[in-house]
Parts: structure tokens; C-alpha cells; sequence
């Protein structure tokens, strides 16, 4: 179980630079008061948004994520961004393999894996999201994707690493508007999954990785899937774009975290 509590947002393609830092200073402001000690907090903008955003954020209370990176440092890659270019922004966390990065864009478990050990390697840390379609959850093979997708996209990844890494259960099917929300026993039972296969991975050193669900989490849910004992964090979209209603959802689940310890 990881010690402290890990909530972030991913603003996908909303939110200009203006929107980003007035986002970014209400949070601030809203959370000023919660120790950091206990609660990890990231928000991860839009690229054109990072410089400004590094600018408004105070010290390290709430860290700095890019939704997708180039797993080369320069080159020939028209329009991809390079690890070097997000380190020079101060970024500190590296979203990969999002649901719609996987499922709009093509990206597949190689990819990800390149970014993971491209992000490691330039010290970043690396959100791994993962997560089964509703046609592979009706086919019965969401552990075996849930796996596959662990273990390429970790392949390389050496235990002395894994204090950099965060996984993201986000089950395709749950994810935005038309989503619904997995329930806690549901997400639980997946998060033992990967649990179990890090575990197999890397030991006893598994236990360190914070494991955060994401998919149309709520103010009506937040609480009780955290209460669950493999569920570290949230990853929250469209809940968390407003900075009272992310705080409101921060408040409410600081108490059921410190339950659990
Ligand atoms: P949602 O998005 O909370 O709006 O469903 C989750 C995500 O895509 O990370």
C-alpha cells in the first residue's frame, strides 16, 4: 500500500493557457492548507499550457505532468515533443499510454514501453495508464490485457526504477461522457491483478507502486474506492476540471486514505 494519497487530472484537449493557470492558482489556493506529506497532487495540461503553468505552481505542491512524449530526445519527428523540451518546461511527470492515446491515436504496448524507459532515463516520472475495452472485458480477457500491458510496456524497467513509476487502471469502458463508473469491487479485483503482477515482476518492491483508478470518477464515488486496499489514487477527468469541485473531491477522500494506515 503506497503511504501517501495520489490524485491527479489529465485536461486532455481542454483548457487554454489562461484556463490552465486560473485552474492552477484556485487549486493552489484551495490546498494550500493539506500536507503534501500525505497527498501527492499533479495536474497534467496541454502542452502550449506547461511553461505558464510551471510559472503559477508553488514549489512542488502540486507537480507538473505532459499528457505524451517522443521516445527519442530529437530528430525527425514533426510534431512529437521531446523528453529534453519537457524537462527544460520542469515537468516532472510523463502520462503514458492514456486510454485515447492507445485507442484514437494507435499507439500499442511497444510504444509505451519506449516512452516509459525514455521518461525514466531523462528522471521523469512515469504514469503508466492502462485498462481493458468493454469488448475484451466481454471476451473474458481483461486480466491477460491488463498483464500484457504491464509487462511490455515495463519490460526494461529495473526495480531501482520503480519509485518513478505510477500505473493508471482506467478501464476503456469507463472513461469520459459515455463511460460508467467501474465498481469498487470491480476496480479492486483489477487493481489485485496488477498488484499480483508486479509482484511477479519485482517482489516485494511491488508494494511501492502507487496504483490509481481513473474512468468517471465522481464526488459520489471517490470515497469508496479509495477505501478499497489496492486503490492508491484517483485519475479524474471531467470531475476534476473545476478546482472547488477537485478540492471538494480531495477533502472527501483524505479521511478515508488516513483510515486505511
Ligand atoms: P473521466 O476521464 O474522469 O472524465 O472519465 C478519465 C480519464 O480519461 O483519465
Amino acid at each position: 500500500m503506497a503511504e501517501k494519497l495520489y490524485i491527479g487530472t489529465n485536461t486532455k484537449m481542454y483548457k487554454t493557457i489562461a484556463e490552465t493557470v486560473r485552474f492552477l492558482e484556485k487549486l493552489g489556493q484551495n490546498t494550500a492548507d493539506i500536507p503534501r506529506q500525505e497527498l501527492v497532487l499533479f495536474v497534467i495540461p496541454s502542452f502550449t499550457a506547461l511553461e505558464r503553468a510551471k510559472g503559477v505552481i508553488k514549489g512542488e505542491s502540486i507537480l507538473l505532468g505532459a499528457q505524451n512524449m517522443c521516445w527519442e530526445d530529437q530528430g525527425q519527428f514533426t510534431g512529437e515533443v521531446s523528453p529534453l523540451m519537457l524537462k527544460e518546461v520542469g515537468v516532472q511527470i510523463v502520462e503514458i499510454g492514456h486510454s485515447e492515446r492507445r485507442h484514437v491515436f494507435g499507439e500499442d504496448d511497444e510504444t509505451e514501453n519506449k516512452k516509459v524507459l525514455t521518461a525514466l532515463r531523462h528522471g521523469f516520472t512515469a504514469l503508466l495508464c492502462i485498462g481493458e475495452t468493454a469488448q475484451q472485458k466481454e471476451y473474458g480477457i481483461a486480466d491477460e490485457v491488463l498483464r500484457t500491458q504491464l509487462k511490455i510496456g515495463l519490460h526494461g524497467v529495473t526495480e531501482n526504477l520503480l519509485p518513478r513509476c505510477m500505473i493508471a487502471y482506467e478501464p476503456v469502458w469507463a472513461i469520459g461522457a459515455s463511460g460508467t463508473p467501474a465498481s469498487r469491487e470491480y476496480a479492486e479485483e483489477k487493481h489485485t491483478v496488477i498488484r499480483d503482477t508486479l509482484k511477479e515482476l519485482y517482489g516485494g518492491a511491488a508494494a511501492m507502486v502507487p496504483l490509481l483508478y481513473g474512468g468517471s470518477v465522481n464526488n459520489a464515488n471517490a470515497v469508496e474506492l479509495i477505501e478499497m486496499n489496492n486503490i492508491d489514487g484517483l485519475f479524474i477527468g471531467r470531475s476534476a476540471w473545476d478546482a472547488d469541485n477537485f478540492t471538494a473531491i480531495i477533502r472527501d477522500v483524505l479521511p478515508a486514505f488516513r483510515q486505511k494506515h
